[in-house]
């Protein structure tokens, strides 16, 4: 039995083992301390610029005009009231404004084409295809003349016949395929048959709503043309692929383009995707020759970003009388842009949790003439763990057992859905500790049969899962005779540690002390990375530079001996030794590519890999108002290796806050007559504040998976799922209410 790790403890700590003839390391290992971020005295005092920070002289500032209908043309303007304005530059519109390509497909070579937000070549186009959707750009000599302005412009439209409205749309959803990335739809056995066969089911149907991305920091551009030079100022997930982006959009070569990034306030798969503010930017920039900075509102932040798509799940469970499931049934519908977005895969875990013999999961999507849907912490996922989770919970009362007892006597011994090994699975652990230490012994099973004053008190569990992911990166590392080392790489720091972890593994890996450590990051001019997201940056970042590491010791053994590298290099009369890991070339990069996919594509066929945890809430309801309070929170997480326990427990924590709002309060409201966005506020998108979150417990595994490098299994995203369904059964368990449809807001459970 694995012995869970405490986050406040943080003594169980491995490195790599030099064997005693090789140079040993003087510092204090640091892999899996708790280690402050490096850039956090920057971010706190001020120091660290944002992409809407950056003094230009001359700088001129842009704001969009938003189409007001969901589809149909544009069919002309009126911008004499937007001229006026003093010190407004130019009024740009489809027709007048400079040359912008439209978006390359993605292909294999060209992967990074997957993230663009939408395929509308805007301002170069008269069509409307979402309520929102940008139509011109003013840009003024001051932020104030360019929101007047935008205001002030108008625009005529030809409607067409628009489909806004999704919960209308469920009986056209097209069952999506299967396929090895996006196994949403997958079949084991016949689970209906087996369904009508149990002598205990459950069959619930549950919504979700379109979620809205709010990240602390709005997306902002800070462009800046040279002649065909271009340097951006970017809210971004990943240097690398907007570099590429915007060299194909702007026809300019990708050397030409240098996008910064070192700070980004936040972004959760909202700022992956390339999207209107950062074109339409660079785009004024060019046709005023000036430099541009556009920060979003938070309205154009709802109107421009994408975010979560909302779901219809049908969740039906059969299982013996005595709790064995023979069936399990997963459907989703969810909804894309009728020009693009993301497959909301919410049946995704159904196909990993549980032994039943007979699985059915099925896909579905309707095309909306809704701004396309995005990346959002645990796409799929959430919200389909919340369907999942709280429909065994409900089969649990069903049988009159434990829902941990349920979750133990299902719990696989491989991938339930198609037999694959699982390179790592302590789920089980995760639920023995947490129960242990939450006090689940002290729960009385029956709903509202727990007070505390007048408040009616609920606990309740669910399983929190995240598939493992990988990619390519490319480092360099660089060892100075002063004992200093310079890490490399276009990793992208969204605000969560990932240079820091970084700068820990280099210096456990040179035996050089942490603070002897720089990661330059951010910069596209930095070795190519992946960016942020799918929770593999760190994974994918730090087996490229482990690699760099072992090849730039093999270096230095090779000028000589000393007691320590630096030691090496300084009798060997050498300044500095460096080491890569990638090729930046567009042949290397595609050659690197191919191996690793060869090698990820065998190694899947061998294995599931995942991270996976165990949710425990409190709840406190009041039974006159239905007000809703998460009062106690526990998670206990196998996320494989831990590199720094602030940051980890930090990313866990920031996940399950980001649910408490998905389960509680969190509701993009589109009105369906117009597909317009209701609510682009956080006045009225009610967003989790500091009052609303409990105490938050964090423990994890430390144990690290034996197929990833490092043993990494991911952390950015887990925390989030299982979040919703965990306070749903803690809410069916204060007050004897099931409520199948999120936000839970208090109407629902009076
Ligand atoms: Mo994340 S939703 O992969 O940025």
């Amino acid at each position: 039995m694995t012995v869970p790790h405490d986050a406040e403890n943080h003594s169980r700590l491995m490195t790599q083992v030099e064997s005693p003839s090789k140079p040993q390391t003087a510092a204090e290992p640091v892999v899996g301390k708790p280690i402050d971020r490096l850039d956090g005295r920057a971010k706190t005092s001020g120091q660290a610029r944002f992409a809407a920070e950056h003094p230009y002289p001359d700088l001129a500032y842009a704001a969009l005009v938003h189409a007001t209908i969901a589809r149909g043309r544009v069919t002309g303007f009126d911008v004499a009231g937007a001229a006026a304005v003093p010190g407004v530059l130019t009024v740009l519109t489809h027709e007048n404004a400079p040359p912008m390509e439209p978006p390359p497909r993605p292909t294999l070579a060209n992967m990074g084409m997957i993230l663009t937000g939408a395929p509308v070549n805007y301002l170069h186009t008269d069509e409307v295809h979402w309520n929102g959707q940008p139509v011109a750009v003013v840009v003024a000599e001051t932020l104030e003349a360019a929101r007047e302005a935008a205001a002030l412009v108008e625009v005529a439209y030809q409607e067409s016949p628009a489909t806004t409205d999704f919960a209308a749309q469920e009986e056209h959803a097209v069952l999506l395929k299967g396929n090895p990335f996006q196994p949403g739809t997958a079949k084991k056995g016949d689970a209906e048959a087996a369904l009508k066969a149990a002598p205990v089911s459950v069959d619930l149907r549950f919504t979700t709503p379109p979620l809205n991305h709010n990240a602390i920091e709005p997306h902002a551009t800070t462009a800046v043309w040279d002649g065909d030079r271009l340097t951006v100022h970017e809210a971004t997930q990943g240097t690398t692929f907007l570099r590429t982006h915007l060299a194909a959009r702007f026809s300019v070569p990708v050397e030409s383009v240098r996008v910064i990034a070192p700070h980004v306030g936040g972004a959760f798969g909202g700022k992956g995707p390339v999207w209107a503010g950062t074109l339409l930017t660079v785009l004024a920039a060019r046709a005023t020759r000036r430099p541009v900075r556009m920060m979003l509102t938070r309205e154009g932040v709802y109107r421009t970003v994408g975010g979560r798509s909302p779901s219809i799940q049908r969740i039906a469970l059969g299982a013996t009388a005595d709790g064995e499931m023979t069936s399990l049934i997963h459907t989703g519908v969810t909804s894309i842009g009728r020009v693009g977005g993301l497959p909301e895969g919410v049946t995704a875990p159904s196909g990993h949790l549980y032994a039943a013999p007979n699985i059915l999961l099925r896909h579905s999507q309707v095309e909306l003439d809704w701004l396309p849907n995005t990346f959002m912490r645990a796409p799929g996922e959430a919200p389909g763990s919340f369907a999942l989770e709280a429909a065994v919970d409900e089969l649990a009362y069903e049988l009159g057992m434990d829902p941990i007892a349920l979750r133990m006597r299902n719990e696989p011994e491989t991938n339930p859905i198609d037999g694959k090994a699982f390179s790592h699975r302590l789920l089980r652990e995760t639920y023995a500790y947490g129960a242990q230490r939450f006090g689940w012994a002290d729960r009385t099973p029956e709903p509202g049969s727990m007070r505390d004053g007048r408040w009616l008190v609920g606990m309740g569990v669910a399983t929190a899962h995240h598939g493992t992911n990988r990619f390519t990166a490319n480092v360099t590392v660089r060892l100075s005779a002063d004992g200093s080392v310079l890490v490399r790489c276009a990793l992208q720091e969204v605000g969560v540690g990932a240079a820091t972890v970084q700068a820990q593994i280099a210096a456990d890996a040179l035996g050089v002390p942490l603070d002897a450590v720089r990661v330059e990051h951010g910069d596209s001019t930095l070795p190519a990375a992946p960016g942020a997201g799918a929770s593999a940056q760190t994974v994918s970042v730090s087996a490229s530079l482990l690699a760099a590491c072992d090849k730039l010791k093999r270096k230095v053994r090779a000028l000589g001996e000393g007691a320590s590298y630096a030691e090496i290099l300084q009798r060997a009369g050498r300044d500095h030794v460096e080491a890569a890991v990638g090729s930046e070339t567009r042949l290397g990069a595609l050659a690197g590519q191919a191996k690793f996919m060869a090698r990820f594509l065998r190694d899947q066929r061998r294995w599931v890999k995942a991270a996976s945890g165990a949710q425990f809430c409190e709840v406190r309801v009041d039974p006159d108002t239905g007000e809703i309070r998460v009062s106690r929170w526990l998670g206990v997480f196998d996320v494989g290796r831990v590199i720094n326990a602030k940051t980890a427990t930090s990313q866990l924590r920031g996940g399950i806050v980001m649910g408490i709002g998905m389960a509680l309060s969190e509701e993009t409201l589109v009105d369906p007559r117009t597909g317009r966005i209701m609510n682009p506020s956080l006045a009225e998108y009610h967003v989790p504040v500091h009052a609303d979150i409990p105490p938050i417990d964090i423990h994890y595994l430390d144990e690290p998976d034996p197929t990833m490098p490092l043993g990494l299994l991911g952390l950015g995203e887990i925390g989030v799922t299982g979040t919703a369904a965990a306070i749903a059964n803690a809410i069916y368990h204060a007050t004897g209410k099931r409520v199948h449809d999120l936000p839970i807001t208090l109407d629902k459970v009076l």
